[in-house]
C-alpha cells in the first residue's frame, strides 16, 4: 500500500521531538517544554500510530513498553566479560595498588585515574546497532547473563535510539541500574497507601523490577541509569581515554554521573574518595563506595586483566550502611509529649561505620508491618547521622520461641497508664511532665537543643541528673539554678558550674520563633514556629488567638491549631511561660516584619545541589527575606530553586505548575534584594 509521505513525515517529526523532550527532561534534567506541550506531542503520535499501524517502528517512544509478558529471561553470552572490582577500604590499600599500577607500567610519573561513585544498583549491558537498542543484559556471572531488554526499554533515561548521524555500526555501553533515594521513598509510600508490599531497600528494589517477567510491572518502578563504561565499539573510532568514552557516551544521549572526576595520582584518588563519602547522604542515590580506573586505555591494556578482575580499576569500599543482627528485646521510651516509641535491642553490630546496639521501631504499628518479634533477625540499617532503623525482619531465620511485642499497660518512667486514642498510631503516657520524670526530662532536652535555645554545655546526663534530683523540673527552673545546688551534683566543678551559668544567661537572648519552638508545643516544628512569629510577632498574640485565627497562619491546621491552644489552657504552662518572661529571655521585635519584606507570604522550596552556596544559606537568605522555606512541594508552594540533579520534587513542581527557578535566578533575585 503506498505510504502518505506527509504523514510518514510528522510521524518522524513527533518521534524526534519526542526522544529529545525525553532526553532533556530524563538525561539532561532541564526540560524545554511544559508538560502538557509533551502530552500533546505524546498524544498525536499515539493517535497517528492507532491510525496506521503499518508505520509503527520498534524504537517510537510510544513502544516502550511493548512486548508480551515472557516466559522466562533467554540467556545471553557478553562478547567482552564483565569484570568485577578488586576492593580496597582504606588510604594506604589505595597507595600499594597505585604503585603496583605505576611498577608495572614502568613510570615514575603520577598516573592519571577517574573517580566515580560505586552506585549501589544492578550492572546492565546495552547493545546499539545502527543507534538502536538491541540488547539489554544482566551482568550474571560475567560471562553469561539474562536478556532483560523488554525491562530496559521501559527506562526512559535510557534511550530506544542514539542521538547523532556518525554512529559505530556496533557499539556496547555499561552502566547501573538503580533506583533513586526520593523515587524509593515515594513508591514505597505510595505502594503503603494502597496496601501493597513495600520494596525492601534501593538495590534490592532494583533488582527485583528488572527480573519482572511482564515489562508492565517494570515500567512502573522508577529506575534510572548511570552509564560508565564503553563495552566495546566496531569501527574506526576508538577512545584514547576513560574520560573520552564517557564524553561521548554522553554525546550519545545516555546518562553519565556528573560526580565522575579525573584526578592525579595518590592524592587526588584520597580526596576524591574522602570528599565522596563525606557527600555520601546527599547524592540522592545509594553508593557502597568509589571505583578508581586508570584513565588511559593504552595503560589500562598494558596493566591487563586476572581472571574475573581487572588490575586497572578498583573498588574502594566505605562502611557498608546495613546489616544484619537478632532482636535482643524490645524497650520502651517515653518522649516530651508522653508518646512512647518501642526501641529494639540488638545484638551489637558494627553498621554505616559504628556500633549499634539500639534501633528505633517507631510505633506499634511499624512492628505489625514489619511483622517483628523478639529473637527475629533483622535488617539494620543505618545512613549517615540518621538514627538506625530496622529495614525488615528476615522471616526464613525465625526460631520457633520468637515473641510478639506487647505495648506496656504503664508507662515505664512514671507508672501511669497507657493510652493509645483510636485510630492514632502513637501511644502515650496518659500523664503529663508533672507526674512523669522522663517527659520532664525529654522537655528540658528540647528546651536547650541547637534550634532551640541552644544552651552550651546542658548535655542529656546532666538535665536527668537535675530532674533526679529534683532541681529541675520545667524550663523556667533553669534559670533559677545557683553555683551551689549546681556545685551540689556529682562530676560537677565550680568552673563547669560556672560555665553552664554564663551560658544559660546567653541563652535568654533569642527570638520569637526559636523560643515558640522550645516551648514543645505539640507538632510545632522549627518551621511552624517560624511561621508562627511571623504572623503575630509576639507571644501575646499567639497564646490569645483561638483555633480559626491561628489556621490562618500558613501551614497550620485543625490538629496543630488545637494543639497550640490547648497547650496556652494549661495553667502549667502558662505560669512556666510567665517565669520565663520574668526570667530575662527575650528577642528582638523585628520577625513581625516580614509582612512588609519583599517575599513575605511566599513558601519556597530549595531542591537538588547548588554550586555557590549551601542550601542551609540559601534558606537563610530566603528567610531573611520573608519568605517560609519548606521541604516539600504542594499546591501552595510559591517557587521551587531546583539544582542540578533535582528528583522528585522538580518533577512535582512540574505537575503542579508551580515556578521554578535556577540558581543563577536565585542570585539575581538574591542580589536584587541585597541579601546576597
Ligand atoms: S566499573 C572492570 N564503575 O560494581 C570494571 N562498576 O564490582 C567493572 N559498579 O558489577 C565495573 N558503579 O555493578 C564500575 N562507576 C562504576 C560502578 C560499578 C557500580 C558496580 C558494577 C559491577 C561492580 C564491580
Amino acid at each position: 500500500m503506498p505510504q502518505d509521505p506527509t504523514i510518514q513525515a510528522r510521524l518522524e517529526e513527533l518521534r524526534g521531538l519526542i526522544h529529545h523532550h525525553d532526553h532533556c527532561y530524563h538525561v539532561l534534567d532541564t526540560p524545554e517544554i511544559a508538560d502538557a506541550e509533551y502530552d500533546s506531542l505524546y498524544d498525536e503520535l499515539v493517535k497517528l500510530e492507532a491510525e496506521h499501524p503499518q508505520l509503527v517502528v520498534d524504537d517510537s517512544p510510544t513502544q516502550r513498553v511493548g512486548a508480551a509478558p515472557l516466559g522466562e529471561f533467554a540467556s545471553v553470552t557478553h562478547e567482552v566479560a564483565m569484570l568485577s572490582l578488586d576492593k580496597t577500604t582504606n588510604h594506604s590499600e589505595l597507595g600499594d595498588w597505585i604503585e603496583r599500577c605505576r611498577g608495572r607500567l614502568g613510570t615514575d610519573e603520577a598516573i592519571d585515574f577517574t573517580c566515580e561513585p560505586k552506585i549501589d544498583g544492578v550492572a546492565v549491558a546495552l547493545i546499539f546497532e545502527d543507534g538502536k537498542l538491541v540488547l539489554g543484559s544482566t551482568r550474571g556471572n560475567g560471562q553469561t547473563g539474562e536478556d532483560i531488554t523488554a525491562n530496559v526499554r521501559t527506562i526512559r533515561s535510557v534511550p530506544l535510539r542514539l542521538r547523532g548521524d556518525d554512529l559505530p555500526l556496533r557499539l556496547e555501553v555499561r552502566g547501573e541500574i538503580y533506583i533513586a533515594k526520593t523515587d524509593f521513598d515515594a513508591f514505597n509510600e505510595r505502594a503503603r497507601d494502597r496496601g501493597e508490599k513495600p520494596l525492601v531497600n534501593p538495590r534490592n528494589g532494583a533488582a527485583g523490577s528488572l527480573r519482572q517477567l511482564d515489562p508492565r510491572v517494570t515500567a512502573d518502578r522508577p529506575l534510572t541509569m548511570f552509564c560508565y563504561s564503553l563495552g566495546w565499539v566496531d569501527g574506526a573510532w576508538q577512545p584514547e581515554t576513560h574520560m573520552e568514552a564517557l564524553a561521548r557516551i554522553e554525546a550519545w544521549g545516555l546518562r553519565i554521573n556528573p560526580a565522575v572526576t579525573l584526578v592525579e595520582g595518590l592524592e587526588g584518588c584520597q580526596r576524591y574518595v574522602d570528599e565522596l563519602q563525606q557527600r555520601r547522604d546527599e547524592l540522592g542515590y545509594a553508593i557502597d563506595g568509589a571505583v578508581i580506573k586508570v584513565d588511559s586505555l593504552d595503560q589500562q591494556r598494558r596493566l591487563g586483566a586476572l581472571t574475573r578482575k581487572p588490575r586497572w580499576a578498583i573498588a574502594y569500599k566505605y562502611p557498608a550502611e546495613e546489616a544484619t543482627t537478632r532482636v535482643l528485646g524490645v524497650g520502651f521510651q517515653v518522649g516530651r509529649t508522653g508518646a512512647i516509641t518501642p526501641v529494639a535491642k540488638l545484638e551489637p553490630v558494627f553498621v554505616g561505620g559504628v556500633t549499634v546496639s539500639n534501633a528505633t521501631l517507631h510505633n506499634m504499628d511499624e512492628i505489625g508491618r514489619l511483622d517483628l518479634r523478639i529473637g527475629d533477625t533483622v535488617m539494620v540499617r543505618r545512613a549517615g547521622d540518621v538514627i538506625p532503623q530496622v529495614a525488615s525482619v528476615i522471616k526464613a531465620k525465625r526460631p520457633k520461641r520468637a515473641r510478639k511485642v506487647r505495648l506496656p499497660k504503664h508507662c515505664p518512667a512514671c507508672g501511669s497508664d497507657v493510652v493509645q486514642p483510636e485510630g492514632e498510631a502513637v501511644a502515650r503516657c496518659g500523664a503529663g511532665p508533672a507526674t512523669c520524670p522522663a517527659q520532664r526530662k525529654e522537655g528540658l532536652k528540647h528546651f536547650v537543643s541547637r534550634l532551640a535555645l541552644d544552651v552550651e554545655g546542658l548535655g542529656h546526663k546532666l538535665i536527668e541528673q537535675l530532674v533526679d534530683v529534683g532541681l529541675a523540673a520545667v524550663a523556667a527552673d533553669l534559670y533559677e539554678l545557683d553555683i551551689e545546688s549546681l556545685a551540689s551534683l556529682e562530676r560537677m566543678g565550680s568552673k563547669s558550674a560556672e560555665n553552664l551559668l554564663a551560658a544559660l544567661d546567653d541563652s535568654k537572648d533569642t527570638t520569637l520563633a526559636r523560643f515558640i519552638y522550645a516551648l514543645g508545643i505539640r507538632e510545632v516544628g522549627e518551621a511552624t514556629a517560624l511561621n508562627l512569629a511571623q504572623h503575630f510577632g509576639e507571644i501575646s498574640g499567639i497564646r490569645e488567638a483561638d483555633v480559626e485565627q491561628l489556621e490562618g497562619v500558613a501551614d497550620v491546621g485543625p490538629v496543630v491549631a488545637q494543639n497550640i491552644v490547648g497547650y496556652f489552657q494549661d495553667a502549667d504552662n502558662l505560669d512556666a511561660l510567665d517565669r520565663l518572661l520574668a526570667a530575662g529571655v527575650r528577642w528582638p521585635a523585628v520577625e513581625a516584619a516580614a509582612q512588609g519584606q519583599p517575599l513575605a507570604g511566599q513558601t519556597w522550596v530549595l531542591t537538588g545541589t547548588l554550586k555557590t552556596m549551601t542550601r542551609g544559606a540559601a534558606k537563610a537568605r530566603l528567610q531573611s527575606l520573608g519568605a517560609k522555606v519548606v521541604g516539600s512541594v504542594s499546591a501552595k508552594t510559591s517557587t521551587v530553586v531546583a539544582g542540578p540533579r533535582a528528583g522528585s520534587k522538580l518533577a512535582k513542581a512540574r505537575e503542579l505548575k508551580v515556578a521554578v527557578m535556577d540558581e543563577a535566578a536565585l542570585l539575581a533575585l538574591l542580589e536584587e534584594h541585597d541579601a546576597l
